[in-house]
């Protein structure tokens, strides 16, 4: 062994080099403070290993970043493991990091003859935060494609050169696939490798200086190896142990595919970058526009941490810098605190729209996870078309944009919000289609009309209060109901109110209330028709009124009348039929009492259809989910690692 050794050192004199290495003298003895620097050079290497196993299975471009981070996120074994050690690691890079120049700056360590090292730091810090920032958009989802954008934003501000910088940094005049690639290419090449060559110079200065002490006379010298490698592997391994638990507990979180055509109004930057990002929030930086913010005070203040060697050469110069970097630290921190304040804790309307919108995020994020977990799994035309083609996920948009100004659902105005006009809950002036089409329904249009229509009052109809053309006139279904409630309510009536139910609902054909009573079916047809009761009797028969063709049948049973077309009631192609124009004879036409509008040049096809496959729940669910649905509303996710804190 010995002699291999020899030869080996012979040929190489590796000897040197590794004692050069470790036995490098510390004055003053190993100091924990001292760490910080190889916790980066720990977590750097961390990165590159775990980026190495995210590279394998990662695919730039816009129709398949998203799709391959889901896929090593959900799929890929300990892929998720291995992205939250990249995502988490990369943070505390950035922690470690302003720590290291804080100690660096206090202990004065950035003074003669370390300047040249000091400023290599630096450089070394803009690479890191680089990385960061072209990281963030890798995933390609809402997130981070909207927070990255702000960015390029604010590049093209940059005086004289804006306008350039921002092309190349885009790949173009737009923000799209070839910033993708773009970043994946400063990220995973041209970034790590200045970092690689930097760090071996800043290493390389730092050894011929070697560390500085504060205060090397009373101490006796200490030795790097073994003394300060011990306590520098020891933060290391807390640096690992933080890590980890921030990637098993918490989990990197990937949120929904970026879509350029929804806008993601929960965007922010990675918190360490909040401080800049509430910065540029202030009124005053409006006066002074964008590049004042986001380019003159950034870069004054690069300038200032540039110029502190030089300072330092005056007497206070030392004590000057370390009470700047005391105060901006302050203001960093104060600024960070009270952006994620307003964010998380405020009770402005902003903020409860900014935590609105973060939950809406989780709601797509767990969604879009459920449909590509789905049978049809992902489809070609990529993750975003998932969400899109979605009517759960649409179908509420569109509900609350279209139908929520007279309609309720379930009370909201179907995504889980409640209807405000200028501050003040809004009265309904339609019914609640929240159960539309469902026994209950059905059941409430036969004995609590009264309820159903109530809302009708607090509109009016040229002049005319809806409500009474609904609800007081004798001779609709109001009346009907009025006079007949009590009749259908009678005990021995209970088995033709259920058929009537039974009947009008099977006219849907909605499978989501199969399978249907046949029995009861046929005993509710003949009720509709011919009136057969137990006790009691109508005056004047549902057939009498309202025309319906029977499921799969060819005949109508009776003639159109003076009341809706029941034929395949509130089924897929009734509601489309009636929400494209409810004014026609077979809907609300008979009268002049339609006080809803037609829908049919307003509303595009396929919104028409996501809305209606919504309000009939056909989507896919799955199996898990829909076994405890029911409070399938906003939030009830309780999936771990899509839930963001600050
Ligand atoms: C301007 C108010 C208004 C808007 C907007 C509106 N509706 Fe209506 N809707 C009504 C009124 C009033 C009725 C009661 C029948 C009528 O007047 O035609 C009604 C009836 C209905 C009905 C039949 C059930 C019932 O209550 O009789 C359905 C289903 C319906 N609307 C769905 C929708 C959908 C879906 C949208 C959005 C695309 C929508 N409505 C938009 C006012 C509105
Ligand atoms: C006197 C005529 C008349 C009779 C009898 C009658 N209805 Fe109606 N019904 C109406 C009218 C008219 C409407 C439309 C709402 C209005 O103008 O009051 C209506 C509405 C309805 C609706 C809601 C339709 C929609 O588009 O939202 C259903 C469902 C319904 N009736 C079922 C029945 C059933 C079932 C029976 C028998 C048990 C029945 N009706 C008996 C006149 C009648």
């Amino acid at each position: 062994m010995k002699k291999l050794l020899n030869w080996l050192d012979d040929r190489t004199g590796y000897r040197e080099v590794v004692n050069d290495a470790l036995y490098e003298s510390i004055p003053g003895g190993a100091r924990w403070r001292y760490v910080w620097g190889s916790t980066l050079v720990f977590t750097f290497f961390l990165q590159v290993i775990t980026g190495i196993f995210l590279w394998t299975a990662y695919a730039p471009s816009t129709q398949t970043a998203w799709e391959s981070v889901y896929y090593i996120q959900n799929e890929m074994t300990l892929g998720w493991l291995v992205r939250g050690i990249h995502h988490f690691a990369a943070q505390a890079m950035v922690v470690l990091l302003v720590i290291h120049l804080l100690q660096v700056i206090i202990d004065g360590a950035y003074k003669a003859p370390r300047e040249v090292n000091f400023w290599l730091g630096i450089v070394l810090m803009g690479i890191v935060l680089g990385l960061s920032l072209t990281g963030y958009l890798l995933p390609w989802d809402q997130k981070g494609y909207y927070a990255t954008k702000v960015a390029t934003n604010i590049m093209g501000v940059t005086p004289a050169v804006g306008t350039e910088v921002q092309q190349i940094v885009q790949g173009g005049s737009d923000y799209g696939h070839h910033t993708l690639t773009r970043f994946f290419a400063l990220h995973a090449g041209i970034l790590p490798g200045l970092l690689i060559a930097f760090l071996g110079l800043h290493i390389a200065v730092f050894r011929r200086h070697g560390i500085h002490a504060k205060d090397p006379s009373h101490a006796p010298e200490g030795m790097f190896w073994p003394d300060q490698i011990l306590k520098d592997a020891v933060a290391c391994l807390a640096v690992l142990a933080t890590v980890l638990l921030l990637s098993i507990y918490k989990g990197a979180e990937l949120s929904a595919p970026a879509d350029p055509s929804t806008p993601y109004d929960a965007a922010r930057p990675e918190w360490y970058f909040l401080f800049l990002f509430r910065f540029l929030k202030f009124e005053f930086i409006d006066k002074f526009g964008l590049a004042f913010g986001a380019i003159y005070i950034p870069g004054a203040l690069m300038l200032f941490l540039v110029m502190m060697p030089i300072v330092a050469i005056w007497r206070f110069g030392h004590q000057l810098n370390v009470a700047v970097t005391m105060i901006l630290t302050a203001c960093i921190v104060g600024l960070t605190g009270l952006a994620l304040y307003e964010d998380w804790y405020s009770d402005s309307e902003a903020s409860v729209k900014f935590r609105n919108d973060v939950a809406a995020a989780h709601h797509d994020a767990a969604r879009v996870r459920e449909l590509a977990q789905g049978p049809a799994g992902i489809p070609s035309s990529g993750a975003v078309s998932l969400l899109r083609n979605d009517p759960l996920t649409q179908g509420p948009k569109i509900f609350a944009a279209r139908c929520a100004s007279c309609h309720r659902f379930n009370g909201h105005d179907g995504t889980g919000h409640i209807v405000m006009v200028e501050g003040e809950e809004a009265p309904a002036t339609a019914a609640d289609l929240g159960g539309f089409g469902s026994r209950q329904w059905v059941e409430d249009i036969l004995v609590n009309y009264q309820e159903v229509f109530a809302p009708t009052r607090n509109t009016t109809k040229e002049g005319t209060n809806l409500g009474e053309l609904f609800l007081d006139d004798e001779y609709n279904m109001a009346g009907w109901v009025k006079e007949h409630k009590e009749t259908l309510l009678m005990p021995e009536n209970q088995e033709a109110l259920n058929g009537l139910i039974e009947f009008l609902v099977a006219q849907s054909g909605r499978e989501d209330f199969a399978p249907y009573d046949e029995a009861l079916v046929a005993k509710g047809r003949d009720v509709f028709e011919n009136g057969t009761l137990a006790k009691g009797e109508f005056s004047s028969n549902c057939l009498d009124c309202h025309d319906v063709k029977v499921r799969g049948e060819e005949e109508a049973l009776g003639f159109p009348g003076t009341a809706p077309v029941l034929t395949g009631y509130a089924g897929r192609e009734w509601l489309k039929s009636f929400i494209s124009n409810p004014a026609t004879e077979q809907h609300y036409g008979y009268g002049d009492k339609n006080a809803m509008p037609a829908f049919e040049d307003s509303l595009p096809e396929r919104e028409l259809d996501l809305l209606v496959r919504w309000m009939l729940n056909d989507y896919y669910v799955s199996a898990e989910k829909s076994s405890h649905s029911e409070d399938s509303d906003h939030q009830s996710s309780t999936d771990e690692s899509e839930t963001e804190d600050p």
